[in-house]
């Protein structure tokens, strides 16, 4: 089926009290693993990936954005659920107008060393283009805070706040914004406090779909009470990674791969196929989560 808009599956979400996950993937195996867990679950989804990772300069090999929005464009036509492609968080907005014209249908900028009114301006301009080609925008304001697992800190991040925020809205026409309301990015051995008070006068306040990124570090019950106050699209990433490298590392434990056909172990899919195995403890994952945020069986419906 065609791609869907991004804010469609966002507002019927919020009409139906669910939320709808975004997945972030990193490769073919990861964005098809998504798919693969919203049509075991008849559910919508966003999938797309992390332009803040594609374009990282740590990167030693460039990465092309086309190659990523056709990939994700050719895989939610072919989905059986409706599908809304995100390229999410990136810094650069050179690469998100290639993303748009690439395929994605819903981009995301992110920077948190400029002033509000170049947010505002960037915004504008990203609203401008990504409109007339049929996209949607999704924001941030506030900081969240980043979790770093090899120092065990946590940055600083600051909290939405709901005037800030409306204004910012009503001056960009942003489709979604996204709030800090105690939620951290990356966080993998606690779990984020949310501040629900400050969910709800954003809901109050704010006209668009609210965003709750972080998924991986929030609790199941935190996660469902954040719906019901009105959160209608949470972010998800960590987690899909770590369960990835777990089930390799696991694989590598178990079997004496210098003794079997490489081809086994990579490329051929059967039961002994490595990367088969990660794409399904993928898959596995956004099952659980799809099933916390009350989204199963709604594809039907939209
Ligand atoms: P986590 O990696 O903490 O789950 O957050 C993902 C996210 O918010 C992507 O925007």
């Amino acid at each position: 089926m065609p791609l869907v808009s991004m804010k469609r599956l966002m507002n019927h979400a919020l009409a139906n009290k669910y939320a709808v996950g975004y997945f972030e993937a990193w490769n073919m195996d990861s964005i098809l693993a998504v798919v693969d867990a919203a049509e075991m679950t008849n559910s919508p989804v966003i999938i797309g990936f992390g332009g803040q990772f594609i374009g990282s300069m740590k990167r030693t090999i460039k990465e092309n954005i086309y190659h990523y929005g056709s990939l994700g464009k050719s895989i939610a036509e072919n989905a059986k659920v409706p599908v809304a492609l995100l390229l999410n968080e990136a810094h650069d907005i050179a690469m998100l107008i290639n993303g748009l014209k690439a395929g994605f249908n819903a981009i995301m900028y992110e920077d948190h060393g400029i002033s509000l009114n170049e947010l505002i301006d960037i915004n504008k301009y990203l609203v401008r283009t990504a409109h007339y080609c049929g996209a949607d925008v999704e924001a941030e304001i506030g900081e969240l805070p980043n979790a770093d697992i090899s120092t065990g800190s946590i940055s600083q991040g600051r909290k939405t706040d709901p005037d800030e925020a409306a204004y910012f809205v009503e001056e960009t026409c942003i489709d979604a914004l996204a709030v800090s309301v105690g939620n951290v990015h990356l966080l993998e051995n606690k779990k984020s406090d949310l501040d629900f008070e400050l969910i709800k006068i954003l809901r109050k306040k704010i006209k668009v779909p609210l965003v709750l990124h972080g998924g991986t570090g929030i609790l199941p019950e935190n996660l469902k009470e954040a719906i019901k106050l009105g959160m209608c699209k949470i972010n998800v990433g960590t987690i899909l990674k770590r369960g990835y490298l777990k089930s390799i590392q696991s694989y590598l434990n178990d079997h004496e791969v210098d003794m079997m056909d490489p081809h086994d172990i990579i490329g051929r899919g059967g039961e002994l196929d490595m990367l088969s195995g990660a794409r399904e403890s993928v898959a596995d994952e956004v099952v659980k989560f799809i099933k916390i945020f009350g989204c199963e069986n709604m594809a039907h419906l939209i």
